[in-house]
């Protein structure tokens, strides 16, 4: 059981949303949904149980654009009762920040532009604050290596070298079996663990990189210095699983969600506020998109579903943009075209004209958003939500 007092030092509302764990829908944190905004001054009691191990992070859920751009967001691991050993466990927080020229973070945080692109894009990546951190390791070592991405619309493709690696969990989520790929795309609001083999010599460098319009950066410089006392490990286990709820894909409730709008594409007339609204309206008020003709919280939620039944949401992506769907209280799996299911996630990146199916078992009582974590996407419009019970 965690019980955190949060206090609202902020001039503005807040809250704090627990992003991944899957637990009681009053503790998750979404003003309008499922509390109050905490005025500034004030506080809120959070308490709960986190039901999964593995890494998790918080943040705001009310203004949040503003909130996480300008720095709030921290990491919450769940450790494993047994974790696989390990001679450096690292946390690698991806950020990416607007910046002035002075180093302030510039402001507002609601151009049009970002909204109806791709989102608030910064000048200057972060690893845990730091341009370029240093982790000095020895030849041989094992790390254990979670990444975030805190980023409200920065995608990194992730590149590493002087690494043997294979990804174990998705999401806090532990894979069935170690995943062994060269290229890891991380959305915001994402999650990857991995574990590394040190295989770069004493002198060399390791490093994790990340390739942008056919250019690649150094993330993070891991510095090689002298061998590893210990034995190789032999090959990368898995984690210990955690829960998977069995799917019922042939009994379960389906409704597929349309994402329109956006530079490129636009959309048609959609429902804001309760008003039916044509795309040059509700352009004028800063709103940019709909999930099934629906332009931010619906009066009615997007599904209901009853406690312990499938279901599955098919996802047209008829954007331009990619979006990155976050869906609260639950992990999902992608239902493949081919009928294969995909890992346990709690936010999936649905590309330009793509669709995807994702499904889940509603065995979590409650109203839950269903967003896109892209924010500057989700204030302008692509903000949904489900119930269950
Ligand atoms: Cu990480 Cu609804 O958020
Ligand atoms: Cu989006």
């Amino acid at each position: 059981m965690l019980n955190l007092t949060f206090e609202n030092a902020l001039p503005q509302d807040s809250s704090i949303h627990w992003h991944g764990l899957r637990i009681e829908n009053a503790m998750d944190g979404v003003p309008g949904m499922t509390q109050d905004p905490v005025a500034p001054g004030e506080t809120f009691d959070y308490s709960f149980v986190a039901p999964d191990a593995g890494t998790y992070w918080y943040h705001p859920h009310i203004n949040s654009v503003e909130q996480i751009s300008r720095g709030l967001a921290g990491v919450l691991i769940v450790e494993e009762d047994e974790a696989p050993e390990v001679d450096q466990d690292i946390t690698l927080v991806f950020d990416d920040w607007r910046m002035n020229q002075d180093a302030s973070i510039q402001a507002p945080f609601d151009y049009a532009h970002d909204q109806s692109h791709a989102g608030r894009l910064g000048n200057f990546v972060t690893i845990n604050g730091i341009g370029v951190p240093e982790y000095n390791v020895r030849a041989g070592e094992r790390l254990r290596l979670r990444l975030v991405n805190a980023a409200t619309a920065r995608i990194f493709d992730l590149l590493y070298k002087g690494f043997e690696a294979a990804v174990v969990a998705f999401d806090g989520m532990p894979l069935d079996a170690p995943l062994q790929i060269e290229r890891l795309i991380i959305a915001p609001g994402q999650r990857m663990d991995l574990i590394a083999n040190v295989t770069a010599e004493p002198g060399d460098g390791a490093l994790i990189g990340f390739e942008e319009r056919g250019e690649a950066y150094v993330a993070v410089d891991f510095p090689v210095s002298g061998n590893s006392a210990l034995a190789a490990r032999g090959e990368i286990p898995a984690l210990p699983p955690n829960r998977k709820p069995a799917l019922d894909l042939a009994s379960a409730r389906q409704k597929r969600m349309d994402m329109s709008g956006g530079a490129m594409r636009g959309m048609g007339p959609a429902v804001w506020n309760g008003m039916r609204l044509n795309a040059r309206e509700l352009a004028t008020d800063g709103q940019f998109w709909a999930l099934s003709g629906v332009v931010g919280l619906a009066e009615e939620p997007f599904i209901t579903a009853v406690i312990g039944e499938t279901v599955r949401i098919p996802i047209t992506n008829d954007t331009a943009f990619p979006h990155a769907m976050h869906l609260h209280g639950h992990h999902f799996q992608e239902v493949r075209s081919d009928g294969s299911l995909g890992q346990l996630r709690d936010t999936i990146l649905i590309g330009a004209d793509e669709l995807r199916e994702i499904a889940f078992v509603a065995d979590n009582p409650g109203d839950w958003a269903f967003h896109c974590h892209m924010l500057s996407h989700a204030s302008s419009g692509m903000m949904g939500w489900i119930r269950v019970g």
